[in-house]
């Protein structure tokens, strides 16, 4: 049986536009999926728009609607920007607003509820009397008692990324009409993540290849012991507690966000007609897990779902691996909504190209610290890395063979010392770059792509072809069939990075993109007029896009 492999990418909030942060945090998920299928494995690469939860509630207080109007307009512009845009090649991109996720998530619930793995509690709760309403998380907020952050939220500190109790805030407020709240009694379902503590830590322990803060942070929250967390919240936007009694309470965002992963899985299984195949991904030993996602949302993927699986039922798979990005600066400064201090995906792409971005959030990305956005450096990686290096070494190549062979040239069956060389790194990438890639190295593996371009271009100003042609064509055409093979390659390589790239070499050599993670030896490369590549970044731009931030933006 094929490898079956499951790419889990986080699922962005639908209360708002999407940055270049986000997709820094889940552009390797890509990378991941187009890799494998590549390899010739079974891929099914999964995400959705979160729907539920404050973060949407709020949202659509503030603008006077309904909260699934709010979910409704941002999932189809996420679907615009991560599918369309930004080309991630999902199998499913869904929502945690259909039935089937009700139903998966209903079903986790029932069993641990069952197993008494879930059990329920009065609490004291913020409630603020001139809303009339208990303030679910970011319904309040205060101080945050670690770091000290002026506006933490009721479950989480932004600042340092701290998990918090609405009781830890210090001077807490509510959020819509800044009333110091009052401390009512409410009961609340729990999730006994205690019980867990022990198989967490055997099975975190002896994980591999995680990213290291990944590793440490779920360590440290383990050492400083698991505490029981309330799964239930008082809000009427979200999925319906399958109990009856508590019509007014719903179940907690991110605990059936999660489960996103299982239900988009099956979502998927359905949709194709065979409605049992997500077992395969999620009960088969066989199987391998990716996770992608931003550090903020460790905890909950290393800790919160391992523990609902583990009590869910022993045959689901545990994940593999955690992919968590660091965070991204823009101009060195946090993204900031209320400041307008963002590039908002939705707008980038309506001027620029995506593969650029692409390029830059692999290249320079916050993969395992954080990194900067910073137009100049885009320009530099746009201009320099990827029209003036790679753009460069296939457009004179082309035009090289264009002009002097018209018929094509072809991989030599024997080649010269100096040609073996190249073709040995070329050959050598697929492993270098496949194993960097496997193991999260995003940065390593575009790089090394990289580096052959590089060569490329130095082996085409080595050997000179616009001279030897002139005395011997024999040679000329083993060079540029080498050249022609690299590119052929490149096309491969590039297929997870940069996929309409990709397609465009592949239409210039009038070949098919290879479906397989190696090239063929024996093609015909009959070069056609090429397509440029990407728009070159002027000066006057990247004036005018520092010019717009803390200014003009779509967002209000
Ligand atoms: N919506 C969360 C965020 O943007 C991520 C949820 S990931 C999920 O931080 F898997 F839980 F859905
Ligand atoms: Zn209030």
């Amino acid at each position: 049986m094929n490898k079956k492999i499951l790419i889990a990418a986080a699922w962005p909030y639908a209360n708002g536009s999407l940055h270049f942060g986000h997709a820094a945090s889940l552009i390797g998920g890509d990378v991941l999926a187009r890799y494998h299928r590549l390899c010739g494995d079974d891929v099914l690469f999964v995400s959705g728009s979160d729907c539920h939860g404050t973060p949407i509630a709020v949202e659509a207080d503030k603008r006077g609607v309904h909260p699934s109007l709010i979910a409704e307009i941002y999932h189809k512009e996420f679907i615009e920007t991560l599918i369309d845009g930004l080309g991630f090649s999902y199998d499913t991109y869904t929502t945690t607003t259909t039935e089937n996720h009700a139903q998966t998530v209903q079903e986790i619930f029932t069993t641990l509820y069952e197993k008494e793995l879930i059990y329920k509690k009065t609490e004291q709760l913020p409630y603020c009397i001139s809303c009339t309403r208990f303030l679910p998380d970011r319904y309040i907020e205060g101080e945050c008692p670690k770091c000290h952050f002026e506006n933490a939220r009721g479950d989480q500190c932004d600042n340092c990324g701290d998990l918090l109790d609405p009781h830890d805030l210090i001077h807490p407020k509510c959020k819509i009409c800044g009333t110091l709240p009052e401390w009512r009694e409410s009961e609340h379902f729990y999730l006994k993540l205690s019980v867990f503590a022990d198989d967490l830590k055997k099975w975190i322990e002896k994980s591999e290849g995680w990213r290291t803060e990944a590793k440490n942070f779920s360590i440290t929250m383990l050492e400083q012991g698991l505490h029981d967390r309330a799964i239930t919240r008082d809000t009427e936007w979200g999925i319906a507690i399958p109990l009856s009694g508590y019509e007014q309470k719903r179940i907690y965002v991110w605990f059936e966000a999660v489960c996103g992963y299982l239900s988009a899985s099956k979502e998927w299984a359905q949709k194709n007609g065979n409605p049992d195949a997500w077992k395969d991904f999620w009960c088969h030993t066989q199987s391998f897990h990716y996770y992608v996602h931003g550090k903020d949302n460790i905890l909950f993927h290393t800790i919160i779902w391992p523990a609902m699986l583990l009590g869910f039922h022993k045959d689901f798979h545990l994940p593999d691996r955690i992919y968590s990005s660091a965070y991204l600066t823009l101009e060195k400064q946090q993204f900031s909504k209320s400041r307008h201090h963002a590039v908002w995906l939705p707008d980038f792409l309506k001027n620029f190209d995506a593969e650029p971005l692409r390029y830059f959030l692999i290249a320079n990305g916050p993969e395992t610290s954080d990194a900067d956005f910073s137009w100049s450096e885009y320009a530099v990686k746009t201009n320099k890395e990827l029209i003036g290096n790679v753009g460069n070494f296939i457009n004179r190549t082309l035009s090289l063979i264009r002009a002097n062979f018209p018929d094509g040239v072809r991989l030599q069956k024997n080649v010269e010392e100096y040609q073996n060389v190249f073709l040995d790194h070329i050959r050598e990438s697929f492993s270098l770059v496949g194993a960097a890639i496997e193991q999260g190295n995003f940065k390593d593996a575009i790089r090394s792509v990289c580096a052959l371009t590089d060569e490329g271009n130095k082996f085409i100003n080595d050997t000179a072809p616009w001279v030897s042609v002139k005395t011997d064509k024999e040679k000329t055409i083993g060079d540029l069939g080498t050249a022609a093979y690299a590119i052929h390659c490149l096309s491969i390589l590039l297929q997870p990075f940069l996929p309409r790239s990709a397609e465009k070499i592949a239409r210039a050599f009038g070949i098919t993109l290879s479906e397989v993670w190696k090239a063929p030896e024996d093609v015909l490369y009959v070069a056609k007029e090429v397509e440029p590549f990407y728009k070159k970044i002027e000066d006057s731009e990247v004036e005018t896009q520092k010019a717009l931030l803390g200014g003009l933006s779509s967002q209000t």
